[in-house]
Order: C-alpha cells, then sequence, then structure tokens
C-alpha cells in the first residue's frame, strides 16, 4: 500500500487553515471580519458554489478533475521521465507564466534546495532548468554551463504560439541540430494543446515525444497535468503522490458550508477583506523550500482576478494585488510596512510543522546573553518562534493575518496547497462575478510586440504604434 492510500497517514497530512486573525473577535471591530459578515453572505456563497459545480459538471473547468482523469497519462510520463533520468545530464524547460511557475515551485518544494549542485548519484536524475524569459544574457549563460549533446528540452506552451517560448525553441532546435544532426528531434519533448497552436503542428511534422494539456485547462490551472507533472518526474518527484493530495483536497474543498471547506472560506474572507479596502494579499511562506509558490500564487491570483469588466460586462476593475515575501528573511525588509502602514494588506503565512531537516544552534559565548540564548535550540525552533512572533505583531497591530499550516513538505502536501488555492482563486472569482479563465488585459501588449517584431497581419497596429504620443525629451533624464 502507498502511504498516500492510508487513511491515518492522509489525516495526518491534512494542510489546516487558521483564519483567526482575520476576525473580529481577535482583531477588533475596526479591524476584523465579524462572523455575522460571513453568515449575510450565505445565499450568494450558494449561488458561487452552484455556479462552480455547473461548470464542472459542464467539463469547463476541467483542472479540477485533473487528479482523477491522468492514469494513462501518469504512466507515459513516468515512462518518459524514466528514459530522461537515465539517458540525459541536463533537462531545461522552455515555458513562461502558467507553463513555467508551478514547475519552478513544486521542483524547488520538492527536490533538495541544491538539488542542481549535488552529484548525479545524489540527484538520480539530470539537472533542472527553467528558462522563463528571453533575457539574451540569461540564455547565453545557460548554454555556458549545459552541454547541448547530453540535454533534453521540454517546450512548454498551452496555446502553441507565445512569442518568448517559441524564440527558445527556435534557437534550441537549431542548436541540437547543428549539434547532433536529425537526433534533434529525440531531444525535444512538447507539452501543448492537442489540436490548436504552432508547436504540435511542428511536433507532429518532426516527430517530437508529445504531452497535451486538456482544453479546459488555463496556463495558470495547469500545474497538475503534463506541465508540471513531467518536470517533476523527470527530478524523482512522485506525480502520484502529488496528485493524491490534490484529490483529497478536493474532497475537502466539496463540503458545501463554507464553516468547514478550507478554499471557500479563504476565499470568503478575502472577498470581505477587498470590500473593506485590502487591495493587496501578501503571502509569506516560512520555508525556503516554499519560495516559488509565492510567484506561482501571484500570477493564480493576479492573473485570474485582476479583470476591468465583470461577467456582466459592468466595468468593476477587481483586483487584489499579490506580493511575494519569505519568512524570515523578508521580517527584515516589509514587516515593518505590514505592521504600521496603510491598513491594506492580507497577509497570508505559510508554516511548516516538521522540516525536512533538524539543525541545532552550538552553546557559545555564555557570557554575552544577546548571542547566548540561542545555543541549545534548534534552528527550527528559532524560525517557528519566528513566524509565532511576525503573526502575534501583526495581530497586535490589527492586521488581517491567516496560516495555511503544512504538517511537513511532501509531494501530498503540496498536491493539497496548490490544489486549495486554486479552488480559493475560481471561488472569488464567482463571489466577484468575473472570469477567472481569461486575460484579456495581457492581449494589448501582445499584439503590440507582434507589431514591432514585424509579425506579418499586424502592419496597422505598428503604423499606430509608430504614429503614437512621442515621448518628450524633458522628461527623461
Ligand atoms: O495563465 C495563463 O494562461 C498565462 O499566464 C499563460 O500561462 C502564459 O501566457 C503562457 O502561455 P502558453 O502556455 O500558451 O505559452
Amino acid at each position: 500500500m502507498r502511504r498516500f492510500e492510508d487513511n491515518s497517514w492522509k489525516e495526518k497530512m491534512r494542510i489546516r487553515f487558521d483564519y483567526n486573525n482575520m476576525m473580529s473577535d481577535m482583531i477588533g471591530d475596526e479591524w476584523g471580519i465579524n462572523k455575522d459578515q460571513i453568515t449575510a453572505l450565505i445565499p450568494k456563497i450558494r449561488d458561487a458554489v452552484d455556479k462552480l459545480n455547473h461548470k464542472r459538471k459542464a467539463g469547463k473547468t476541467q483542472w479540477r478533475d485533473l487528479p482523477y482523469i491522468q492514469k494513462d497519462v501518469v504512466k507515459d510520463i513516468l515512462a518518459a521521465a524514466d528514459e530522461v533520468r537515465q539517458k540525459y545530464e541536463t533537462f531545461v524547460l522552455l515555458g513562461i507564466g502558467g507553463s513555467a511557475l508551478g514547475p519552478i515551485a513544486v521542483h524547488q518544494a520538492l527536490n533538495h534546495l541544491h538539488y542542481n549542485e549535488l552529484p548525479r548519484e545524489k540527484r538520480g536524475g539530470p539537472r533542472f532548468y527553467v528558462v522563463d524569459n528571453i533575457d539574451p544574457e540569461r540564455i547565453q549563460a545557460l548554454f555556458d554551463v549545459v552541454d547541448i549533446k547530453n540535454t533534453v528540452f521540454n517546450v512548454v506552451t498551452k496555446s502553441g504560439n507565445t512569442s518568448e517560448t517559441m524564440a527558445q525553441f527556435l534557437i534550441v532546435r537549431n542548436m541540437l541540430k547543428e549539434a547532433i544532426g536529425e537526433k534533434y528531434r529525440e531531444r525535444i519533448i512538447a507539452t501543448t494543446d492537442a489540436e490548436k497552436g504552432s508547436l504540435i503542428k511542428i511536433a507532429r511534422e518532426e516527430g517530437y515525444r508529445t504531452f497535451f494539456i486538456p482544453a479546459g485547462v488555463g496556463g495558470r490551472f495547469s500545474e497538475l497535468s503534463p506541465v508540471g507533472l513531467l518536470p517533476a518526474a523527470v527530478g524523482g518527484i512522485d506525480i502520484e503522490e502529488l496528485l493524491a493530495g490534490a484529490a483529497y483536497m478536493d474532497e475537502l474543498c466539496s463540503e458545501d458550508d463554507v464553516f468547514k471547506n478550507p478554499a471557500y472560506m479563504a476565499a470568503v474572507l478575502q472577498y470581505i477583506a477587498m470590500q473593506q479596502g485590502k487591495n493587496i494579499s501578501v503571502m509569506m511562506p516560512y520555508a525556503d523550500s516554499l519560495k516559488y509558490m509565492a510567484d506561482w500564487y501571484a500570477q493564480l491570483w493576479a492573473e485570474s482576478l485582476g479583470k476591468k469588466l465583470d461577467l456582466d460586462g459592468k466595468e468593476v476593475y477587481a483586483g487584489q494585488t499579490p506580493v511575494k515575501a519569505l519568512g524570515a528573511t523578508d521580517q527584515h525588509s516589509q514587516i515593518q510596512l505590514y505592521t504600521e502602514g496603510p491598513f491594506d494588506k492580507v497577509i497570508t503565512f505559510i508554516t511548516v510543522e516538521k522540516y525536512r531537516s533538524k539543525v541545532c544552534i552550538p552553546r557559545a559565548y555564555e557570557d554575552m546573553t544577546g548571542v547566548s540564548f540561542l545555543g541549545g535550540h534548534t534552528i527550527n525552533r528559532l524560525i517557528r518562534a519566528e513566524q509565532m512572533a511576525t503573526e502575534y505583531a501583526l495581530y497586535k497591530a490589527k492586521r488581517m493575518n491567516r496560516t495555511i499550516i503544512l504538517p511537513e513538505v511532501n509531494a501530498f502536501t503540496i498536491g493539497q496547497l496548490l490544489y486549495m488555492l486554486e479552488v480559493e482563486t475560481a471561488f472569488i472569482a464567482e463571489l466577484l462575478n468575473i472570469n477567472a479563465f481569461d486575460q484579456p488585459g495581457v492581449e494589448e501588449g501582445k499584439i503590440a510586440a507582434y507589431a514591432l517584431m514585424g509579425r506579418p497581419g499586424y502592419e496597422r497596429k505598428k503604423a499606430e504604434l509608430e504614429s503614437g504620443t512621442e515621448k518628450k525629451m524633458e522628461y527623461i533624464i
């Protein structure tokens, strides 16, 4: 039996959501949320639950079913990953946005924190890189450290057309061809839509191995599809446990009663907080392994909720600005603002009860009380104390904060965390009456970039850009 099939282990690994410090009984009537405010929303919450359930039944939110619909896909991924792990020195993911942030977050969470520097026998698989930008210096730097003859490239793009990713692909394909000739085809794995976009056409024509992102799974909701599963499996992460964690959270989130459903409650609290002018959502994990979860969440929250129009076409300018922080590091950078600055934030801590390492602080300098009190404790205790202390400081300053508690960081808890935050995002979008799954606001910039790069069909946009307002030299100093 796998451990995730054991109910008592699952219960022990259940992540918990502590929202005490969002509530008025804790931080006072002026700044906290009253339980009655939540109950007053029950009809709206029921409506949102119905809408979300309806969308799921209609197959419009297939990302919710990823834990269940990928048995064969998982087999193929494990086979491909096994081959890559045995044969190659380096695995490079080319992608951007939702096609990169999840793989980065999960790799950081579940692999060794200095994975690439470990010797091969300890890693067990290839070194792992994600190129999620088109900075020429970074691309060149990658080729300075990887041996292309020993590398597999995973090109990930749902649309199959994203300029940044396709430019990276063109560079890599050319380099591979020059280095190993026609065998280059074996070194490119495409993860994309089964029908749409240029990448699938190229992949079919040139015979690349392919994995598909299901139709109802958009970029930022795709981590539990082959987008995230293949790179995770290549890194030796147990992807079946990851999906089992997501399925478990799905069970917890299938509870209609908001007071028992962590994702719905998280969304409702943020919704009320937004009505009260909390325009900023800070995510602050107290674990380096979870540092990039905050990046992944920032995209999910920003792109899903930042909307000019609601579903009725009314101008609403919705959204809450996500901010990434890391405990304890950012106590020495951002916490001053959070305790004494404007009352415009909700801070979400992520804490870990049991870290995978334990480090003792040696006793020394017994005559120096400012240092000696640390000796004899573990650094685990120190980081825990710092998180509790920061939470307390925010509570005293009457700042809304909440905590997601992970018993441990493992594939099961990470699956739960990803799924919970996705459901929270989709649910708050229902409350806000906006579409969480589109991103019309990025179109203008995309089109302007096509025009500037001379893409056929965008000549008028180019002319518009060229005839646009000229910048005044007096404002450039
Ligand atoms: O969430 C989204 O849909 C976007 O952020 C995309 O992930 C991003 O634009 C990359 O798109 P694609 O996967 O099509 O290359």
